[in-house]
């Protein structure tokens, strides 16, 4: 795998890469003084995932212009012209001041919508070719893979590639999976662990159905992600065209019987071959813009930490707990490590290392410190800050309730978003799930909750727990906190653009709440305009419905795209979004859709 820009500023600039052997690896910046510091973690006999931290030892990095860099592996010039645009070296941007932002969430591999992050590196091309810097970062707010939504051919590719690379193989393996992988396809839910109906709840529909409670709930899960080996597979794949270089794909193919699986793997097929075509796009953009991420639910699993329920009965389980904290470890791996720059994530490494003995993962001393590890969330001190939350690992259960939703995060993470907002004028903040999304949906999975299936429709909204929502809402109607926030969330599956303001309070702070969703994702066309439509009959400024919302103290703006004929507000079109900013302040939201379509949202009030 190709170089990653990752966590990048003036005093040091995180990579990371996978190279199939150990060997020297150093990074050089045009006309700048640096010595590269490396980690390496060892997964498989011919997977190495590289961590350089290329330090400035002179003086810091020049910021918000571009660098160009090289990279020597074992004193050897590496050939980077595929990730270059100037056809000669590759070249990176270490943020400070703001003007430009991509930013996206949801990239399904087999989803039928092209990959939005091939639009990203052709704007960017575009850029560099006309001497423009272009955006400074790229922000991912979740679903950076699905473990619980995996293709048939997706699934038969990560097997080939954890025998190519010599995949270490987890030592507790114990779920009674068929041997012939072809007898797993679209069935391993079959095998996931399951609550048998006589110990579920009285109170559930399940009980008196005789139905067992599946611990993985995705309605997609034929194919969920088990091994630590398979999920490292599925980063490779998704991320690197390369490595389907070793992947024989004559050999993705369905030989099994039933026929509607046969349909559905060549549908996912065809789309999947579109994707690996699209990938080197995908590389070259890695190599020349910083990259910070933050997990949400299908990076682990769907539904992961949705209620205290779900922790109580998945965490008891040990092989369900093992696959969490596969997902967790996998996600430390390829996403947490470069967001912070080995800073706080350093500390897993040890225990990691410890639990490899002879070519097999001993995982008892480290599922400790991944399942507690607390430095998630992460902040860049640029401007506007830049302030991301993990809204997964930290909930607010509800104690009187474990069936109901638990707030998105607790108090003690809240009163730190507090500190982290206090005294600055603008804030960036990454919420992967939206603060203020749309009234007509959030009413309808109220519906659901209350008829005791949250897991459902995943309530997975900040307005569904009562706590959670007042504070959050609170921070917001301080007088201190900044004038403007922009929001950037995800998760949904359509992209919109909100404008909000307290309606009583004595200042002017504005928040922009910004949805991009998805990169290689969208939400059923039809329904999302139904929805559209309802939410606006039914939430007009003037509807009495709003006063039954929790944040009826706030005046929420939905704004349209300036082409809208149909005053649309939500777009389920695939896409990422660019995010323009002067001092601060939002002047310009835009997708850059996967077809290469670029749309505008008209901001004025
Ligand atoms: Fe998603």
């Amino acid at each position: 795998m190709a170089p990653m820009v990752r966590r990048a500023e003036a005093h040091c600039v995180c990579f990371q890469l996978v190279l199939s052997r150990l060997c020297e690896v150093e990074f050089h910046f045009e006309q700048c003084l640096s010595e590269t510091q490396v980690e390496v973690l060892q997964l498989g006999s011919h997977c190495f995932l590289y961590f350089a931290k290329v330090n400035a030892t002179d003086v810091p990095f020049p910021t918000d212009q571009l660098i160009q860099y090289s990279l020597l592996i074992d004193g050897v010039s590496a050939d980077l012209t595929s990730l270059s645009y100037n056809q000669i070296l590759p070249s990176l941007c270490i943020p400070l001041k703001l003007t430009q932002v991509f930013h996206g969430s949801c990239r399904n591999p087999h989803h039928e919508s092209r990959d939005s992050l091939s639009s990203a590196d052709s704007f960017i091309k575009s850029c560099r070719e006309h001497g423009d810097l272009g955006p400074q970062i790229l922000l991912m707010s979740g679903d950076q893979i699905y473990a619980d939504d995996v293709a048939g051919p997706m699934l038969l590719a990560i097997a080939q590639l954890t025998e190519c690379l010599g995949l270490f193989d987890d030592a507790e393996a114990n779920l009674a999976l068929p041997m012939d992988l072809q007898e797993q396809l679209y069935r391993r839910h079959l095998f996931l662990p399951k609550t048998p109906w006589q110990s579920r709840s009285k109170l559930a529909i399940g009980y008196w159905l005789k139905k067992d409670q599946p611990h993985f709930t995705s309605m997609k899960a034929g194919n969920h992600l088990i091994a630590l080996k398979e999920f490292i597979a599925l980063y490779l794949l998704s991320w690197s065209p390369d490595v389907w270089q070793l992947i024989d794909q004559t050999k993705l193919t369905y030989s099994g019987s039933n026929l509607k699986h046969a349909s559905h793997f060549n549908h996912e097929l065809t789309h999947l071959k579109q994707f690996i075509d699209d990938l080197s796009s995908t590389k070259r953009l890695f190599g020349n813009i910083s990259t910070l991420m933050m997990f949400d639910d299908h990076d682990v699993t769907d539904d992961w930490n949705l209620t205290a329920n779900w922790e109580e009965t998945v965490y008891k389980e040990p092989q369900s707990l093992r696959i969490i904290l596969n997902g967790m470890t996998a996600y430390w791996l390829f996403q947490g490590l470069g967001n912070d720059g080995l800073a706080e994530s350093r500390e897993l490494i040890q225990p990691f290392k410890k639990a490899l003995k002879e070519k097999v993962w001993h995982w008892k001393t480290f599922a400790k410190p991944i399942h507690r590890f607390n430095s998630w969330h992460y902040c860049l001190a640029t401007e506007p800050k830049l302030v991301v939350l993990d809204t997964r690992t930290h909930r607010w259960r509800n104690d009187e309730d474990f069936n109901e939703p638990s707030g998105l995060m607790d108090w003690d993470r809240l009163l730190e978003l507090e500190s982290n907002l206090i005294s600055h004028e603008h804030v960036l903040l990454v919420s992967p799930a939206p603060v203020f999304g749309v009234k007509a949906i959030e009413a309808i999975q109220a519906v659901f909750n209350a008829c005791g299936e949250p897991l459902l429709v995943d309530v997975e909204n900040w307005m569904a727990h009562e706590g959670a929502a007042k504070k959050l809402l609170d921070i917001f109607r301080r007088a201190d906190t900044p004038s403007e926030t922009i929001i950037l969330s995800g998760d949904v599956h359509y992209s919109f653009c909100f404008s909000v303001k307290a309606r009583f309070g004595k200042h002017d702070n504005r928040i922009w709440q910004l949805t991009a969703s998805g990169i290689k994702n969208e939400f059923p066309k039809k329904l999302i305009k139904l929805l559209d439509k309802l939410d606006t009959w039914l939430y007009s400024p003037l509807s009495p419905l709003n006063l039954f919302t929790k944040r009826w103290k706030m005046s929420v703006d939905k704004h349209s795209l300036t082409d809208s004929q149909s005053n649309q507000f939500l777009i389920s079109s695939s896409s990422i979004s660019l995010v323009t900013m002067r001092e601060g302040r939002l002047e310009k939201y835009e997708l850059i859709h996967g077809s290469g379509q670029i749309s505008r949202f008209d901001l004025d009030d």
